[in-house]
């Protein structure tokens, strides 16, 4: 089975093939962070036309990439959500109609499944049952994964997800969007220990996370201490310490409450290094393995919903003929 996959859900537009034998035949993506760039943020209305402009280019871009005629496709994947309504709907209208007019199944993928499965596009498959940690810009959730589709939430997050504690921060250092990245590349120049920021909703039980009181917490730090480059490197240092830190304290906790053995690391915040090197070496320690995409599949591509839509298609899930998106939408 080959599936065309399209991920719209907000800055990237996406168009990768999978096939279940031969594995990512390609893969196109179009990031929007230069559009965005001058207001700080994705607008969403500019997101939604960008994408109009770039799909098709890129669906017939990943289609001669990956050798393919419409004939070789038995299928199309679209995310439908959680995301932009906007762009969303993009996705969904393109991918639902390319279905319709080759008379082939499509199906709706959740945003967050893609980025779960994501490290299933490597060579080192990890094996259900696992644990997977979900951090993006709009989500960060800690899930029981027994098999494609049979997913259990175990924690979330009560307010801003650790991307979005991420760019905010780095918003309030002056780092231009998209600041995760960016203040990650800062906190490597800063020291650690002059600043200890707190470990947010670890001191009591439960697996859920809270970000947007270290967003506070830096805002108030930056306030008082000089303007100078080390010091914002410093206080990078802690702010993204404090994160990763508390991010696999959340993991320890949920490993032990499930026994799984296996940790699944995904969304663009699984590209941040300090998190990479703290959760390889916790597993480690634990005697279990984990599992990331490679860096291009942390953050928002085709791929991941190439792969999921395909599994979908194979236990028969069907979109009908309507065109929908979920801007919130539970995994
Ligand atoms: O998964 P993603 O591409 O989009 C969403 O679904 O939200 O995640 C984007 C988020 C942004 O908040 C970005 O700042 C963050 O991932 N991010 C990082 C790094 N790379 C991307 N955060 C910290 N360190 C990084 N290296
Ligand atoms: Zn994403």
């Amino acid at each position: 089975m080959r599936v065309l996959g399209i991920e719209t859900s907000c800055d990237e537009t996406g168009v990768a093939v999978y096939d279940d034998e031969q594995g990512l035949l390609s893969h196109t993506l179009y990031s929007q962070v230069k559009l965005h760039a001058d207001y700080g943020g994705v607008v969403p209305e500019l997101a939604s036309r960008d994408h109009v402009r770039k799909i098709v280019p890129l669906v017939k871009q990943a289609l001669a990439d990956a050798n393919c005629t419409l004939d070789d496709i038995d299928g199309v994947a679209y995310t439908k959500g959680p995301g932009l309504v906007g762009a969303l709907l993009v996705g969904a209208c393109m991918g639902r109609a390319l279905a319709y007019s080759w008379g082939k199944p499509a199906v709706g993928v959740h945003h967050m499944e893609g980025h779960l499965l994501a490290p299933m596009l490597e060579d080192d498959v990890p094996e259900f049952p696992f644990l997977a940690l979900l951090v993006s810009g709009g989500h960060s959730m800690l899930v029981g994964v027994e098999g494609i589709g049979r997913y259990e939430v175990l924690g979330e997050s009560v307010d801003d997800a650790a991307g979005e504690a991420f760019d905010k921060t780095a918003k309030l250092m002056g780092l231009d969007y998209p600041g995760g990245p960016r203040l990650s590349k800062l906190a490597a120049k800063g020291e650690t220990g002059h600043y200890r920021f707190p470990r947010p909703m670890t001191d009591r039980p439960g697996l859920d996370f809270s970000f947007s009181g270290l967003k506070t917490f830096a805002a108030n730090t930056i306030a008082k201490e000089p303007d100078d480059e080390q010091t914002r490197a410093n206080i990078a240092r802690a702010f993204e310490e404090a994160v990763v830190d508390t991010l696999s304290i959340k993991c320890r906790r949920a490993l032990k409450q499930t026994g799984y053995k296996r940790l699944v690391v995904a969304g663009g915040v699984s590209a941040n290094t300090r998190l990479r090197t703290t959760l390889a070496e916790t597993m480690q320690a634990q005697g279990g393995q984990v599992y990331y995409p490679r860096g291009e599949f942390c953050t928002d591509n085709g791929a991941m919903i190439a792969y999921a839509g395909l599994q979908r298609l194979k236990a028969g899930h069907i979109e009908d003929l309507g065109v929908k998106g979920e801007p919130r939408w539970p995994l």
